[in-house]
């Protein structure tokens, strides 16, 4: 018994709550589980009542057990259903385009394979569409809220046959790092979709802290075994089991974008992890405060270091403020404010104006990038030596966007200010660097307040042809 080791004594009250709440501490039944096929359903259109059929086919259902129901039948009477054309390669057309319709996101892509991200967040390959167990001359989509759907049924079952089931929709789904498909849960309802072991002490006296079945989707898999795939069996029954239901859903088996590892980093999803990575930057101005880990300001600043510059020259040099931090912020305010008194501003004013320019002091991190000509050529006319000029002055840009770019793909948020350029002299002296150093601003670098999102890119009107 799972409470064997444990150091507190089994009291009596403590003992009949965890009976009642989850018997025995598992997750799953404490000797067997009944997997039961549901025979004698029909072949689903839509509008059919898919709960009237699985009560004249089920009339054994009793409470407690879990009614798993394959998805298939459910976008069926949903209506989920696409004409595609007999054509291969138009349909293959077809088929293409709905996926891309049904996705908001392109998860990973391999040859012609897709793997993308739902509306509902599910990610799965070309968004579940799929043409198994349809008419030659139609795609299934996806339900369009399976947990709704789950639900529903629920409710039906409950109405004309007065028991307490729990409900789970099901689709067949590769899984990363293994061969095979497996059934995983889409939609529930009335069952507990996961169920924590934290804080539990397994036989040996160790405290599991992070293991979570995912009890939906083993359900799901395990009525697999009665269900197939060609017998036309879309429902089964897994009995002995107990439901425990906490009102989670299907939804509540969706890892969280941000905690996903892997996010802009498999081998199939490279290419467009950059691009996504490009897409992330944007400038913030206002950071959690939460410490920077220098290791990842160190490969965001080498990340940009290796930006394109003329004649195979390194002109970019970058400071990482430290100790001279507030030094150097106070004496380009004061700069600043020289500026301003020189225009003519009235004082008031300019304590306005310079309060709202704080970014850089409440930034938790500041790099300074400065541009070093070293290896220029010299040309006799100016309109070579402004080129020249032009072309050092423009791989310093090239730098400090590698180094934003490279920030976002650590998930810190940055913003490039100018504020350096307008007070060279002064950063110069402060910092103690030599005058061949050129300021090419600030960038203010911090953990962003929302997790970074890629922004929506139009690739209408790029360039002109000529
Ligand atoms: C050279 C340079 C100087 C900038 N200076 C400032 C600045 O002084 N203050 C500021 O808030 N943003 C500054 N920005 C950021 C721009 O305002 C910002 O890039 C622009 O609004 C577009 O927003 P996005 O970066 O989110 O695309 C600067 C950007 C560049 C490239």
């Amino acid at each position: 018994m799972w409470t064997r080791r444990r150091r507190w004594p089994a009291r009596r009250s403590t003992w009949v709550v965890l009976a009642l709440n989850e018997s025995h501490g598992e997750h799953g039944a404490r000797d067997s589980v009944e997997i039961l096929a549901v025979r004698g359903l029909p072949e689903f259109r839509p509008g059919d009542d898919l709960t009237g059929a699985i009560v004249a086919a089920a009339p054994w259902l009793r409470s407690g057990d879990i009614v798993v129901v394959t998805s298939k039948v459910v976008s069926k009477v949903e209506g989920q259903l696409v004409a595609v054309p007999s054509d291969p390669v138009a349909r293959d057309e077809v088929r293409r385009k709905l996926v891309l319709e049904e996705s908001v996101k392109v998860v990973a892509r391999k040859f012609r394979s897709l793997i993308t991200e739902n509306r509902l967040g599910i990610v799965q390959a070309a968004a579940g569409i799929d043409s198994s167990n349809v008419a030659g001359d139609e795609l299934a989509l996806l339900p369009v809220d399976p947990d709704a759907s789950a639900l529903a049924l629920r409710n039906g079952l409950r109405e004309r046959l007065g028991v307490e089931v729990a409900v789970v929709i099901t689709d067949t789904m590769g899984r990363a790092w293994r061969l095979g498909q497996t059934d995983a849960a889409i939609g529930s309802s009335g069952l507990r979709v996961l169920h924590s072991y934290a804080g539990q002490i397994d036989s040996q006296g160790n405290e599991l802290s992070v293991t979570r079945v995912a009890i939906a989707d083993e359900v799901a898999a395990a009525a697999d075994l009665v269900k197939g795939k060609l017998g036309g069996v879309p429902v089964a029954v897994v009995r002995g089991l107990e439901i425990g239901d906490n009102t989670s859903t299907a939804r509540d088996l969706l890892r969280p974008v941000e905690d996903d590892l892997f996010r802009l980093g498999t081998e199939e999803s490279i290419a467009q992890g950059r691009q996504e990575a490009v897409l992330l930057r944007r400038s913030l101005r206002e950071f959690t405060g939460e410490p920077v880990d220098p290791e990842s300001l160190r490969r965001a600043v080498a990340a940009g270091l290796t930006a394109p510059a003329p004649h195979h020259t390194r002109p970019v040099r970058f400071v990482r403020l430290a100790e001279q931090r507030e030094k150097l912020l106070t004496a380009m305010r004061e700069a600043w404010k020289a500026d301003l008194r020189g225009d003519g501003m009235p004082e008031d004013w300019i304590e306005r104006r310079v309060r709202r320019g704080a970014l850089l002091f409440e930034a938790t991190e500041i790099l300074l990038p400065f541009l070093v000509r070293d290896g220029a050529h010299d040309y006799p006319d100016a309109r070579r030596t402004e080129a020249e000029r032009t072309m050092f002055t423009i791989a310093g840009g090239a730098a400090v966007q590698g180094v934003l770019v490279a920030l976002a793909a650590e998930g810190l948020g940055s913003c490039w200010v100018s504020s350096t350029i307008f007070c060279a002299d002064v950063v110069r002296e402060v910092l103690d660097l030599p005058a061949s150093w050129e300021p090419l601003g600030a960038v203010a670098v911090g953990h962003p307040v929302e997790p970074l999102t890629p922004r929506p890119v139009s690739t209408e009107d790029c360039w002109v042809e000529r």
